[in-house]
C-alpha cells in the first residue's frame, strides 16, 4: 500500500524515477507525485491518477533533469483523494520533500504543535508533519539531513517508511523506516536508489540492502549507501544479492497481469514444490520449519490467522491439516484475532498466512500470538518482508511477485503448502492413514500439470463470463474443500468486475440465500469429486434449478446423477468441465476456473483488471 521510490546518480533519474512508479503502481493508484531536486530549488509534480498520467503530464510540460529524486504511489488513508494531498509533502519553507508510507498516530498533537510554532500545512495528511519536522531540525542546528531526520523520526509514533530530500543538501537521499518496508540498492550503472518494494528496482540494482526497523540510511552519489551509527564496513557487509530478478516481473505477452499471474500458474506451482515433494518415496521436506517440526506436531492446537484470499487459502489448509494430521485447527481473520482475548501459550501454535508478508492486521495478530507465548509461524511469499521477520519459523511460497491487486496465484500456492504441511505433520507425528497421505503427496506432485490442464477450459469461462457480465448478483455455492473455493471466487469476482458475489455453503442455502434465485440469477456450483458431498451438492443444485436460477457447475464429469437420475448437464445451464482431483486439492486444481471467471466477467464490463477501484495491494495498515 502506497509505493515510494528513490534514486541519486551522477546522470539524470527522472525516468527511471517515473519507471519505478510505474513498477510500483499496484501498490496504490489514486494518485501519484514526484519531487527532483534542481539548481533553480525543488521540482515538485503530482497527480491524481495513475503513474502513467503523471508521466503523460511530465511529457507536456518537459520533462525535467535531476540527479536526485524520489517519487511515490498514494492509496489514500489521511486525507480524500486530491493533488494537494498526494505525495512528495514540502515543508512549509518549501526546501524539504517527503515521501511516506504507513500512519503517523500522533500526527494531530504534532500538527498542532508545529502550527503553534508557525508552520503552514497545505493538506489534510498526516504526512505533512514529517517535512515540517525535518525543517524544523535543520533550522535548529542539524549538522546534516540525516540528523534532521533522526530528530524528526523521533517524535513520530507508528510505522512508517520515509524518503527525504532537501535543496539545501544537494545530491543526497536519507531514508527511514519502522515497520513499513523498505530497501535500498547499489545500481549496475552507477548511482543507488531505494524502493518500498524490492520488485519495484530488479532491473536497476546488482545488490541490495533491507533496512532494518529504526534504521536511517543516506543515499549519496560519493559514498553510495551508509546506515546512519554503522562504519562502511559494516554497510556493505549487509549487501545481498537481488531475491527478485528482472525476468520476474516482466509482463511477457500478457496484456494485464492478473492474465499473466493465472496463466502461469502451472510454472509458479512447480516452483512451489520443486525439491519439496517427492513421489518416489512419498516424503515432503520443508526446510524451513524443519527446526520447529516436533514441537509443531507435538502442540495442542494450531491456529491460522489471515485476510481475504489468504483466509480463504487457511481454510482450506485446516481442512488439510485436520484431515490429513489429525490436529485440531482453527482460522481466524487476523484483524478480529488481533482483539480477541484468544486462548493461548507455550503449547500452540500460530501461523500467519500473507501474500505480501506485510498485512497490519496479520502482523497485529502475530505479535498478540508471540506475547502469549505461542511459536509463530508465517507462509509468505516475501523473502525477508515483515512476517517472514518476525516468526520463529516459516515456508515461502516460490510463486513469483504478485503484482495484480486480485491474488490469483498466491492463492494456490498457499493452498498447495498447506497440503505439504498437512502430509509432512501427518508423517512427522505418524498420524492419519499413511496410504492417504502417500496419495496425497503423489497428486501434489502432478498439481502443476491438473493445473495446466484447468487452464484449459479458457475459451469456455470466457464464453460464459460475456453471457452473465450484465447480471446484478453471482452466487457461489460449495461443500468441503469446494467452499473456501467458492468464497474466493466470490471475492475475485467482487473486487474486480464490481459484481456483488456470495459464496455459501452449499447446505446452507436452503436456510436464506435461496431467497435470492430467481430466473437468469448465475449461480456457481463447486461440484465435490466424492459420491457422498456431491451427492448433497447435486440437490442444491436442483434446488436452484428448479426456480430458474442458472447453475454454472465447476465438475470433472458432465454426466455425474444425483439421486433422482438427473445428471449436472440437464440441471445446469453451463457445465465447466476440469481434471478429476481429489477434493483435498480441489481448492487449487479448480482455482483458475473462479480466476478466469473474475477476469472475463472484469473484461467484459471494461474494468481496470489490475487496479480496481479503491484496492491496492498489501493493506499495510489497521
Ligand atoms: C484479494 C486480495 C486480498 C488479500 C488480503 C491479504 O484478491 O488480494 O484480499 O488477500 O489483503 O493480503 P496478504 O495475503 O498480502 O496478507
Amino acid at each position: 500500500m502506497c509505493g515510494i521510490f528513490g534514486r541519486v546518480s551522477t546522470k539524470d533519474v527522472v525516468p527511471s524515477v517515473v519507471a519505478g512508479l510505474r513498477q510500483l503502481d499496484y501498490r496504490g493508484y489514486d494518485s501519484v507525485g514526484v519531487a527532483f531536486l534542481r539548481p533553480e530549488g525543488m521540482y515538485l509534480l503530482r497527480n491524481v491518477g495513475p503513474a502513467v498520467d503523471l508521466e503523460r503530464r511530465l511529457q507536456l510540460k518537459g520533462f525535467p533533469t535531476s540527479t536526485c529524486g524520489i517519487g511515490h504511489t498514494r492509496w489514500a488513508t489521511h486525507g480524500g483523494v486530491s493533488e494537494r494531498n498526494a505525495h512528495p509533502h514540502l515543508s512549509s519553507n518549501e526546501r524539504v520533500a517527503v515521501v511516506h508510507n504507513g500512519t503517523i498516530e500522533n500526527y494531530q498533537r504534532l500538527r498542532t504543535e508545529l502550527i503553534a510554532l508557525g508552520h503552514v500545512f497545505r493538506s489534510d495528511t498526516d504526512t505533512e508533519v514529517i517535512p515540517n519536522l525535518v525543517q524544523r531540525a535543520l533550522e535548529h542546528g542539524a549538522a546534516s539531513l540525516e540528523d534532521a531526520v533522526a530528530e524528526a523520526t523521533s517524535h513520530i509514533h507508528g510505522a512508517y517508511a520515509v524518503a527525504v530530500i532537501s535543496i539545501d543538501h544537494p545530491n543526497v537521499i536519507v531514508a527511514a523506516r519502522n515497520s513499513s518496508p523498505l530497501v535500498a540498492g547499489m545500481c549496475t550503472d552507477g548511482g543507488v536508489l531505494l524502493a518500498s518494494d524490492e520488485a519495484a528496482i530488479a532491473d536497476l540494482a546488482g545488490s541490495i540492502l533491507r533496512l532494518g526497523d529504526n534504521e536511517i540510511i543516506t543515499l549519496r552519489i560519493q559514498d553510495g549507501l551508509t546506515i546512519r551509527g554503522q562504519d562502511k564496513r559494516a554497510t556493505l557487509a549487509r549487501l545481498q544479492q537481488p531475491s527478485v530478478r528482472a525476468e520476474d516481473v516482466a509482463l511477457g505477452d500478457f496484456e494485464t497481469r492478473m492474465a499473466q499471474e493465472i496463466f502461469t500458474q502451472p510454472l509458479s506451482l512447480a516452483a512451489t514444490i520443486r525439491s519439496r515433494v517427492n513421489p518416489k518415496d512419498h516424503s515432503v521436506r520443508l526446510g524451513g520449519i524443519e527446526r520447529v517440526l516436533q514441537r509443531v506436531s507435538d502442540c495442542r492446537g494450531i491456529t491460522i490467522v489471515a485476510c481475504g484470499t489468504s483466509y480463504y487459502a487457511a481454510l482450506a489448509g485446516a481442512r488439510l491439516i485436520e484431515s490429513l494430521a489429525r490436529m485440531p485447527v482453527h482460522v481466524k481473520e487476523a484483524s478480529e484475532f488481533a482483539y480477541s482475548d484468544p486462548i493461548l501459550g507455550y503449547q500452540d501454535v500460530v501461523i500467519g498466512v500473507s501474500q505480501s508478508g506485510e498485512t497490519m492486521d496479520v502482523i497485529k495478530a502475530l505479535e498478540l500470538a508471540k506475547v502469549r507465548g505461542a511459536l509463530v509461524l508465517g507462509i509468505t511469499n516475501t523473502n525477508a518482508s515483515a512476517i517472514a521477520r518476525m516468526v520463529s519459523a516459516g515456508v515461502y511460497l516460490r510463486v513469483g511477485p504478485e503484482f495484480a491487486v486480485a491474488s490469483t496465484k498466491a492463492f494456490s500456492g498457499q493452498v498447495t503448502v498447506f497440503a505439504m504441511l498437512a502430509a509432512l505433520l501427518a508423517e512427522a507425528g505418524k498420524r492419519g492413514v499413511p496410504t492417504k497421505t502417500w496419495s496425497l503427496i503423489d497428486d501434489i506432485s502432478r498439481i502443476p500439470e491438473l493445473v495446466d490442464e484447468t487452464l484449459l477450459t479458457h475459451e469456455t469461462v470466457t464464453r460464459i463470463a460475456r453471457t452473465y457480465a450484465h447480471c446484478k448478483r453471482m452466487l457461489f455455492l460449495g461443500k468441503g474443500y469446494g467452499l473456501p473455493l467458492a468464497l474466493e471466487g466470490a471475492l475475485k469476482v467482487t473486487e474486480i468486475a464490481y459484481i456483488d458475489a456470495t459464496a455459501y455453503g452449499a447446505g446452507q442455502l436452503k436456510h436464506g440465500p435461496i431467497a435470492l434465485i430467481e430466473p437468469g440469477v448465475p449461480v456457481v456450483v463447486i461440484v465435490p469429486n466424492d459420491a457422498t458431498l456431491r451427492t448433497k451438492v447435486l440437490s442444491s443444485v436442483h434446488e436452484v434449478y428448479s426456480r430458474g436460477g442458472s447453475v454454472i457447475a465447476v465438475a470433472s464429469d458432465a454426466v455425474m446423477a444425483g439421486e433422482d437420475g438427473q445428471t449436472i448437464t440437464d440441471t445446469s445451464a453451463e457445465v465447466i468441465v476440469v481434471p478429476y482431483v481429489k477434493d483435498e486439492l480441489a481448492p487449487v486444481v479448480y482455482a483458475p476456473v473462479v480466476q478466469m471467471l473474475a477476469l472475463g466477467l472484469a473484461e467484459a464490463l471494461g474494468r481496470n483488471v489490475d487496479q480496481p477501484r479503491n484496492l491496492a495491494k498489501s493493506v499495510t495498515v489497521e
